[in-house]
């Protein structure tokens, strides 16, 4: 099914709790949320359990996530007696890697280091998407120059899906916001400095000043996406 620019104006015009209400009245099947346990990502969560709305929500664990991932994904079942799928990259593929170009390969290589998230992340998001109708990510504008001009909500043609990026206006100061109001539960590591999380060994904290992203594969020079959000660009 294809959305009208009705509805299209709708969901933009909605509060964040309505907006996500509002797709699954659109979409009674097939809307999922992929959630990375950040900040934005905890605010969607929040809003979906709450409502207890008809989405599957899944994290990709790529096997190199920080122990206070694991922490999270638990308490958040603890406290919204809601489950979260987790999809695990294929063995084969990681023993293949590892063995061949070492442990810690993406080091070494930006091509090691896009394969490796390859691997890890997109191949099983692609199994997590199968049969989806509405992708549901916490991706906001503000947060880098790829992210600049997306939409809210996209038709994406490879994957025949809408993405709908429900936080994309939000600024990182409504994210805290809704944080305090709701008391959203949170990473321990964004109050070390960590703002934008991803995988341990590719993550670092960041100094005052410095770009939200400039943590993530600190040691490339500009790259500072992982393939998951380049289908479009
Ligand atoms: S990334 O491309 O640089 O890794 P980022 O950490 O900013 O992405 O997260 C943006 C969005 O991508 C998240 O809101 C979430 O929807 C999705 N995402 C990122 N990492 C994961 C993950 N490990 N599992 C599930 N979704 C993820
Ligand atoms: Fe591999 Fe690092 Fe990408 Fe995680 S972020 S999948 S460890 S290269």
């Amino acid at each position: 099914m294809k959305l009208t620019q009705n509805e299209i104006h709708k969901l933009e015009e909605l509060t964040l709790h309505e907006r996500l209400k509002y797709m699954t009245e659109l979409f009674p099947e097939g809307v999922v949320f992929s959630t990375s346990l950040g900040q934005e990502d905890q605010v969607i969560t929040d809003a979906i359990f709450r409502q207890q709305l008809p989405i599957k929500v899944f994290t990709l664990d790529t096997g190199r996530l920080f122990y206070e991932h694991y922490e999270l994904l638990a308490k958040n079942k603890a406290k919204y007696r809601m489950n979260t799928e987790v999809y695990f990259p294929d063995a084969s593929d990681i023993e293949k890697y590892v063995n061949e170009k070492g442990i810690n390969a993406f080091y070494y290589s930006v091509e090691n280091r896009k394969e490796c998230c390859f691997l890890r992340k997109v191949k099983p998001l692609n199994r997590a998407l199968e049969g989806a109708k509405v992708w549901i990510t916490g991706l906001r504008s503000e947060q880098s120059e790829n992210r600049e001009n997306m939409p809210m909500i996209e038709w994406e043609e490879d994957r025949q899906l809408y993405k709908f990026n429900p936080l994309i206006h939000w600024s990182y100061q409504d994210v805290l916001d809704y944080i305090e109001k709701e008391k959203v539960q949170d990473l321990p590591l964004h109050k070390k400095g960590y703002i934008s999380v991803g995988c341990a060994p590719c993550t670092r904290a960041i100094e005052p000043g410095e770009d939200p992203r400039a943590g993530r594969w600190w040691w490339e020079e500009s790259k500072k996406e992982c393939g998951l959000h380049t289908h479009n660009s």
